[in-house]
């Protein structure tokens, strides 16, 4: 897996003269079925998220609310991307490290990912991913 394969998801919107509304199914927008929902929110200014990757874990991540930038980085390959709005999801393959930063204030990072927690699927140590992803490549 590299950076490339990691893409842009538009969501369904629901447009309503009130509002908008998203609804994510399995089998639907996202390239894997979920089976856990985390959020990240409250994010003192300047602070950052992530700085880990994973093993198997696939995930889409979502500014449902406000906005954030994401550094996605495959050993060898580094982009950013912005994301600010709801019915936009980044796909997140295995094997990124990934780092997420500048969120406005009031952003609210949704996370949908393909397995329940597991510590031993994060990598947390950058050397660790850059010999992870060595030998990976064979
Ligand atoms: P972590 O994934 O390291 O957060 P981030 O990468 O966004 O900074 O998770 C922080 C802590 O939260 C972790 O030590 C355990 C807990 N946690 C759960 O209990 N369940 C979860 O689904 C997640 C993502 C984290």
């Amino acid at each position: 897996m590299t950076i490339y394969d990691c893409s842009i998801l538009e969501l369904p919107k629901v447009p309503n003269a009130a509002g908008n509304l998203t609804a994510l199914e399995n089998g639907s927008a996202i390239p894997f079925d979920t089976q856990r929902v985390y959020y990240i929110y409250d994010v003192k200014s300047g602070q950052d998220r992530g700085a880990h990757a994973h093993k198997e874990l696939e995930q889409c991540i979502v500014a449902v609310s406000g906005a954030f930038e994401v550094l996605l980085d495959d050993g060898q390959r580094k982009k950013v991307i912005r994301l600010d709005r709801p019915n936009i999801g980044l796909n997140v393959k295995p094997g990124m490290w990934r780092q997420l930063f500048n969120f406005s204030a009031g952003a609210v990072c949704l996370v949908l990912a393909s397995h329940p927690y597991d510590e031993d699927d994060y990598i947390r140590d950058y050397e660790e991913f850059q010999a992870y992803v060595h030998d990976s490549e064979g």
